[in-house]
């Protein structure tokens, strides 16, 4: 693609003493109003430096540069010049970059060497994986394709909620009331089940909570029976979990979740003894975080076992000691802001400078119409539903629509699942929700079928077209204002990931690619495109064929399928 910014500070640069390529380079800006032209240079910022005023290095901009191929047009407005880039010239680069980078339109190799890690998900072994987790799902699996697609080494890991006193308090009362065929029948509710009834025994019968620590106390000291009964909560959990990733398309690179640091905490408390990090509290260890406006962080309790935070701060260090990270990422609710602050802080407190690496992504809530999500209660949406109900919905809009559809069933899967992800990704991602399946079935509007149905639609055009549209393009032809439009929507996707990347913030891609799928569609509806004049048909068919590429690999970035057909 012609960097044309590139080529005004090349020529600027030739001409211009005493001032560095690079400060040139980030004078240049681009107007708001394309009819100002594509580029500005404001000549005043200049005036100091050359001892000449604005209107005069203007003039001399303009003499220097009079012959070029890449401006039709560069003319002083005020203070500026202001550069109008052929459009011809424009269109070709755009086109023609798409065209040849196909499935890699919009790649980088900016992170190359670099590792990054992107947790995301992180459920918790024997509880239900409900649509309160779909956020950390699809923004962390859409991070972490952004990441690798701009060429760093990104790394996916489910942090499993697999450990805790409440590993404690399931042995117990499945040794009461647990029936082993019901839970490997149906395992989560099932588990759900005597977990919940746990609680409300608990609460006339303090000892259970005696009990519970005493088997969790066993399962750290690896005691047999202990072990095994965790494993298999464990092993019968993550068979849930797994068809709900797979409907999602996810595979982890790496599934180490809390238990995995259970062996290598005592080191870590060992370091903070020794730094002074720590102190002793009425028998527990704590960290003092007055000081940065923060309440104490428990580490250990009285008992000696260890807590939540124990375990990611061993976590950080262990990522960091085995991935030596660029950027560690968490993909985590808003609600635990705190604890994050918290772990960072002890980080850096312990002296280490990369504690400004770890980066919490939070995000808002989701709650219920009745209320927050409560596990204990038995207040949840299972994810698997929502997703099942938006396959079932399009089934249904399939067989009335589009009853002789080959693949349906695929189909189907692609755009319900697409439809509940795509929705989840269009809004920003801090504002807290309500769920609602009226919201959640419909696709109506900016939604991800009517992207995935623009992509259809290009799809078929292509395939209508009888003609080869790939080579011998006269790309003078494709000019008009709504056509210009789009292809400088086209040339901002790599800007649009990157911009994605440094804010963590995938929404970005969601939205742009509706804006591609409108303009595409105004193009449409204005301009026929498979006409008489073969030469038209084959500039207009080019433009079509990188519309249908960047709308796959915008939707490839935010875990959305895009079939050619539906
Ligand atoms: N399992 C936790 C939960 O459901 C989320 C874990 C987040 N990740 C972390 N490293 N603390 O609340």
């Amino acid at each position: 693609m012609i960097d044309f910014k590139k080529e005004i500070t090349d020529i600027l640069s030739k001409n211009i003493d005493n001032i560095e390529w690079e400060e040139l380079n980030g004078m240049i800006e681009i107007p708001s109003n394309s009819e100002m032209g594509d580029f500005a240079f404001p000549c005043f910022k200049l005036a100091k430096t050359l001892k000449k005023a604005p209107n005069l290095i203007a003039k001399d901009i303009i003499d220097f540069i009079s012959e070029n191929k890449f401006f039709e047009k560069i003319e002083i407005v005020g203070a500026y010049v202001n550069f109008h880039v052929d459009k011809e010239v424009f269109v070709e680069s755009v086109i023609g970059e798409i065209l040849t980078k196909k499935d890699m339109f919009g790649s980088s190799k900016m992170g190359e060497g670099k590792n990054v890690i992107v947790e995301f998900s992180s459920v918790n072994i024997a509880k239900p994986f409900h649509i309160g987790h779909i956020r950390s799902t699809v923004i962390g699996n859409s991070l972490y394709k952004i990441y690798k697609f701009l060429g760093y080494n990104a790394i996916s890991i489910n942090h499993l909620g697999d450990y805790g006193t409440q590993f404690g308090k399931l042995i117990v009362a499945y040794k009461l009331w647990g029936k082993k065929e019901d839970i490997e029948a149906d395992p989560i509710p099932e588990l759900l089940k005597i977990y919940v009834r746990f609680h409300e025994e608990a609460e006339i019968n303090p000892e259970l909570d005696e009990e519970a620590r005493n088997w969790f106390k066993k399962l750290e000291g690896e005691d047999a029976e202990a072990v095994e009964l965790w494993n298999w909560f464990r092993r019968v959990s993550l068979k849930e979990f797994d068809r709900v990733y797979e409907m999602l398309g996810i595979k982890y690179d790496s599934l180490a979740g809390e238990s995995f640091y259970s062996d290598k905490m005592p080191r870590v408390l060992d370091m903070m003894r020794e730094n002074n990090v720590i102190e002793k509290s009425q028998g527990a260890e704590i960290v003092d975080l007055e000081p940065y406006g923060m309440p104490p962080a428990l580490i250990t309790k009285k008992d000696g076992s260890t807590l939540y935070i124990t375990r990611d701060l061993a976590a950080a260090i262990y990522r960091k000691e085995h991935y030596d990270f660029y950027k560690n990422i968490y993909v985590v609710g808003s609600q635990q802001n705190l604890h994050f602050k918290q772990w960072m802080k002890i980080i850096d407190l312990m002296g280490y400078d990369w504690s400004e690496d770890c980066i919490h992504v939070p995000f808002g809530m989701v709650s219920l119409d009745e209320g927050t999500m409560s596990t204990r209660k038995g207040r949840v949406v299972f994810l698997e539903d929502v997703l099942r109900k938006a396959v079932e919905k399009t089934k249904e809009i399939i067989a009335e629509k589009s009853p002789n559809l080959e693949n349906k069933e695929q189909v189907a899967k692609d755009v319900g699942i697409g439809a509940v992800v795509f929705q989840e990704l269009s809004n920003n991602r801090i504002k807290d929700y309500i769920f609602s399946w009226d919201r959640t079935l419909n696709f109506d509007g900016e939604s991800g079928p009517y992207v995935q149905y623009t992509h259809a639609r290009s799809c078929s055009l292509l395939r209508k077209a009888q003609i080869d549209y790939k080579d011998n393009i006269d790309y003078k032809l494709l000019n008009e204002k709504e056509v210009m439009d789009l292809i400088r929507l086209l040339n901002q996707f790599p800007n649009v990931i990157q911009d994605a990347a440094r804010k963590n913030e995938p929404s970005l891609i969601t939205r742009y690619v509706i804006d591609v799928a409108q303009g595409f569609n105004k193009f449409y509806h204005d301009y026929p495109i498979l006409v008489e004049d073969k030469e038209i048909q084959k500039a207009r068919l080019s433009l079509v064929s990188a519309v249908r590429q960047t709308i796959e690999n915008a939707l490839k970035l935010i875990g959305v399928a895009a079939p050619e057909k539906m």
